[in-house]
């Protein structure tokens, strides 16, 4: 056993987190801990002691609650300016001072700034170019037969659309989907490769930003500076974490939204079966609701992003100090049986839906829009276009990132009549 890795110490059968077996399938240790220790203490893989909170009133509460600060400088274990934030080597970058690390009034400032650019206008013009995208991506590979999801298709589609709409250069692309494969890759393992590719980012970042200034398009960043020249103030290096965190949030968890669904089809063929009638009829309203279920069921950012009590407080009937980072387990909460009725099945017409996938309160997903729009484009085309595309390789191979915040596959190999 690993360092850091949880020791039954006690006579309670409490589940072992962060095993491989835990990566594969979260959710029966999380139904454990709904029901015996809803706000449960438990030890990281990283050796930082941190409080789960998975029951869905809980986690609601608490993504809401202003005693429980983004910002890590509030963490009690904090003394060596180590980065909480699961981004190696950010702080060290200087990316530090974004939405998701932030707290009002700053947070507020920043949040109401970008939402000025990105707006769902914006994004609704935005829908021919990604459905462009995802056609070339699968153009790329329909007459091989045979595909990874994951390389050939989910993580490709959202670099290319975060950078489209950054005003990133197309011939530049390429290098961020090298940053960004960098980055997934190696996110809980050697840092030195992570690091470096931040402080790329970080450098090309306040390069475009400059560039943008001189020249503006019509582009998101520009659209950010024109923002800031009319009153509110922006600084450089906010500019720069800015279009870090929106690619940074954006990337990992649209790939973990198409691979995580596609993987739910293949073990749910009926539901399966009722996405692809719905995609032939053109069922607009079905396809939307199938979406926010295929979220609240295998949803790609299992726990929330760290949060630091600033005072003593009870959650759920559970003490928690100063200091102590509180980790709000979205994948527990949204199998609430408190909440939704037969929790653990996919149900694609489910009608009351209101899950924590994207979060809740101020930090809810500044690209859920955006999210909705990839998510559905790539899933409806996708088994438009290969119908009777299946898994290639035996599910119990499968492998699971295993990562803190999100879920994710690592491959998803499959197979279809070529076309
Ligand atoms: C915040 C989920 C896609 C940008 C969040 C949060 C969640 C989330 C749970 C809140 C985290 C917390 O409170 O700790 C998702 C999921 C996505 C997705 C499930 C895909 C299916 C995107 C995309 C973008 C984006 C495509 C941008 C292009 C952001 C940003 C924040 C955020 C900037 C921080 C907002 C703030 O702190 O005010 N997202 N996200 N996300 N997301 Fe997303």
């Amino acid at each position: 056993m690993s360092a850091g890795y949880r020791r039954q110490v006690n006579h309670t059968p409490s589940p072992e987190l962060f095993t491989w077996e835990f990566a594969t399938d979260p959710y029966p240790a999380y139904a454990w801990l709904r029901e015996h220790s809803p706000v449960h203490r438990t030890r990281l893989p990283s050796g930082v002691e941190a409080w789960l909170v998975t029951r869905y009133a809980d986690a609601r509460q608490a993504l809401a609650d202003s005693r429980l600060s983004k910002n890590p400088a509030h963490h009690a274990e904090d003394a060596h300016g180590k980065s909480k934030t699961g981004i190696p080597g950010e702080r060290s970058a200087n990316l530090m001072t974004h939405l998701l690390n932030i707290d009002p009034p700053d947070h507020t400032r920043l949040r109401r700034l970008v939402s000025k650019a990105f707006t769902p206008r914006r994004i609704a013009g935005f829908a021919p170019r990604v459905q462009e995208l995802t056609d070339q991506l699968i153009d790329g590979f329909a007459d091989r037969g045979t595909a990874d999801l994951i390389h050939d298709f989910a993580f490709p589609l959202p670099i290319y659309a975060i950078c489209d709409l950054l005003g990133v250069p197309s011939e530049d692309q390429d290098d961020f989907r090298d940053w960004a494969g960098m980055m997934i890759r190696h996110g809980g393992g050697p840092r030195g490769g992570v690091a470096r590719s931040v402080k790329k980012i970080r450098g090309y970042l306040a390069e475009l930003i400059h560039r943008k200034r001189e020249e503006p398009g019509d582009d998101l960043i520009s659209d950010l500076i024109r923002a800031s020249d009319h009153g509110e103030h922006l600084t450089e290096n906010e500019a720069a974490a800015m279009c870090f965190v929106i690619l940074f949030a954006g990337f990992e968890t649209t790939i973990n939204l198409i691979g995580n669904s596609a993987h739910a089809f293949f073990h749910n063929p009926a539901q399966r079966s009722v996405f692809q009638d719905a995609v032939e009829r053109g069922d607009d309203a079905l396809l939307d609701t199938a979406i926010e279920e295929l979220l609240r069921f295998d949803g790609p950012v299992e726990l929330a992003t760290w949060r630091y009590a600033t005072e003593a407080l009870e959650i759920g009937g559970q003490q928690v100090r100063e200091g102590d980072p509180v980790l709000v387990v979205l994948a527990a909460a949204d199998r609430d049986p408190a909440r939704f009725e037969e929790p653990d099945t996919l149900d694609l017409s489910r009608r009351d839906n209101q899950h924590l996938g994207y979060g809740h309160g101020i930090h809810y997903c500044l690209g859920a829009p955006l999210a909705r729009l990839e998510g559905r484009t790539a899933l409806e085309t996708l088994f438009r276009r290969l119908p009777d595309l299946q898994l290639a390789v035996d599910p119990g191979d499968l492998r699971w990132r295993g990562g803190l915040i999100m879920r994710g596959l690592r491959t998803l190999p499959v197979e279809f009549s070529p076309r």
